[in-house]
């Protein structure tokens, strides 16, 4: 089945609070962590999203007991050593390059053989990027020219600690490495160009692995590791990436005014944000306290209407580096020129988005055009409706949904369905904050 999501010009301000479910980054990472400690893991406001489903799933199918009721996923942990599964599991990690990637590395730190396989939309994605360095490593394993399946063969011998430096900043790829290096010899230290999101580096530190920052973008883990880690006890704090279509919702659609409660606000994610704030968005953002190192606030929104375009490249790019589809939605807002640079990674996504985005902001009238690394767009005019597809990537549908809330006539978007996999109340939340649907 394929949704079409039907959403009309918005004719009434955008008003109220909400509670977003628990980051995707940190479901991914809390659910296969807890099954490196020993005892039941308790994880509350657990994402329940396509993205999260077959990384669960995977759990399941080598052995791993859990349960996720009422957004509350519990995991019994009984240690990596203790990890043995039977034959050669095929899991499927349907549309998540996450589940991919930072099941690599832990597959490999189990010492497990196994196929990584996906949909076709995640065949397409880069896994070179991480299958190389864990060969440096001694990991038996073989991708598909570069992309999945992902073939990992019985381990005859030990993994040894690398020091690496990756092409690109990937958080993906950074986990992965650091997963396999829990069962390497020796020391492994990893430099990134840039400074990508740090969630492994804060959770490994407050289970009480010894991780350590030697340097900007560097991050080292130095066995022995404790024999014992102690299961985890937490709320998630919000995603931030589907904040960010509310927010600009609400930056967007006159006179609204949102709250969103419990958001996570960790630095190497908030570049969308301090983008939004020097263009002239009015978001108030206050702190409200900080678990498993990671930092959480809520956020108010208002309606700004003289937002100015800008510049976005360097460090904000990987710092907002989910974010772009929405930004360019905001960006085409905005009064005068957005450029966007050194953002070629945008093209790896769950869609080309550089070419995603673009094509859709002109299929609506708005100027803009595609680089290599980014895009160029010119702000501040109206626009009007058009029929888009979702392109099979969750956040071209909801960034072009709210474009819809701006639009003089009505925006439909097909394939509307791809929403589930990380925002599955997107159009009900919105709804309740007064956007017609
Ligand atoms: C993620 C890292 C980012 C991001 C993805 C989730 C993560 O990918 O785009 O949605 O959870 O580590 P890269 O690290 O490959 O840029």
């Amino acid at each position: 089945m394929t949704a079409t999501l039907h959403i009309s010009p918005s004719s009434t301000p955008l008003h109220g609070e909400v509670t977003l479910p628990g980051d995707k980054g940190l479901s991914h990472r809390t659910a296969l962590f807890a099954v490196l400690t020993q005892g039941e893991s308790r994880i509350a406001n657990y994402l329940d999203a396509g993205v999260t489903r077959p990384l669960l799933a995977a759990l399941a199918q080598l052995g791993v007991a859990w349960q996720l009721e009422d957004g509350v996923l519990t995991v019994q942990g009984r240690g990596l050593p203790n990890l043995t599964v039977e034959g050669v599991p095929h899991l499927h990690c349907g549309h998540s390059a996450t589940t991919m990637r930072l099941l690599a590395g832990f597959l490999a730190a189990a010492g497990i053989p196994a196929v990584l396989d996906g949909s076709p939309g995640l065949r397409r994605r880069p896994m070179r990027r991480v299958t190389e360095p864990l060969r440096q490593m001694g990991v038996p394993i073989e991708d598909a020219d570069g992309h999945a399946p992902l073939t990992l063969h019985a381990r005859q011998r030990p993994l040894r600690g690398i020091t690496y430096r990756l092409p690109v900043a990937s958080a993906q790829v950074k986990t992965a490495l650091l997963l396999a290096a829990l069962a390497a010899e020796g020391e492994t230290t990893l430099t990134e160009p840039g400074p990508s999101r740090d969630h492994t580096e804060r959770l490994f530190q407050a289970m009480g692995l010894p991780l350590t920052r030697p340097a900007p973008h560097t991050v080292r883990l130095t066995p022995p590791l404790p024999k014992v880690l102690p299961p985890l006890r937490l709320t998630l704090p919000g995603d931030l990436s589907s904040a960010a279509f509310l927010l600009a919702a609400a930056v967007l659609v006159p006179d609204s005014r949102i709250t969103l409660r419990g958001v996570m606000l960790n630095p190497t994610r908030t570049g969308f944000l301090d983008v939004l704030q020097r263009m002239g968005a009015q978001l108030e953002i206050t702190p409200r306290g900080e678990t498993y190192g990671e930092p959480y606030g809520d956020i108010t929104a208002v309606y700004s209407p003289n937002l100015q375009g800008i510049t976005v490249q360097g460090d904000d790019v990987v710092r907002m580096v989910d974010e772009f589809p929405i930004f360019a939605v905001v960006a085409a807002a905005a009064h005068g020129e957005t450029v966007v640079r050194e953002a070629k990674e945008l093209r790896y996504k769950e869609s080309d988005r550089i070419a995603a985005v673009v094509t859709r902001l002109q299929a609506l009238g708005v100027a803009a055009e595609a680089r290599p690394d980014g895009f160029r767009i010119i702000g501040g005019k109206p626009w009007h409706g058009a029929s888009l597809d979702a392109g099979g990537d969750h956040r071209i549908a909801m960034a072009f949904a709210i474009a819809g809330l701006r639009a003089q006539t009505p925006v439909t978007i097909t394939g509307a369905d791809i929403i589930a996999q990380s925002f599955p109340g997107f159009a009900e939340v919105l709804e309740r904050l007064g956007a017609s649907f």
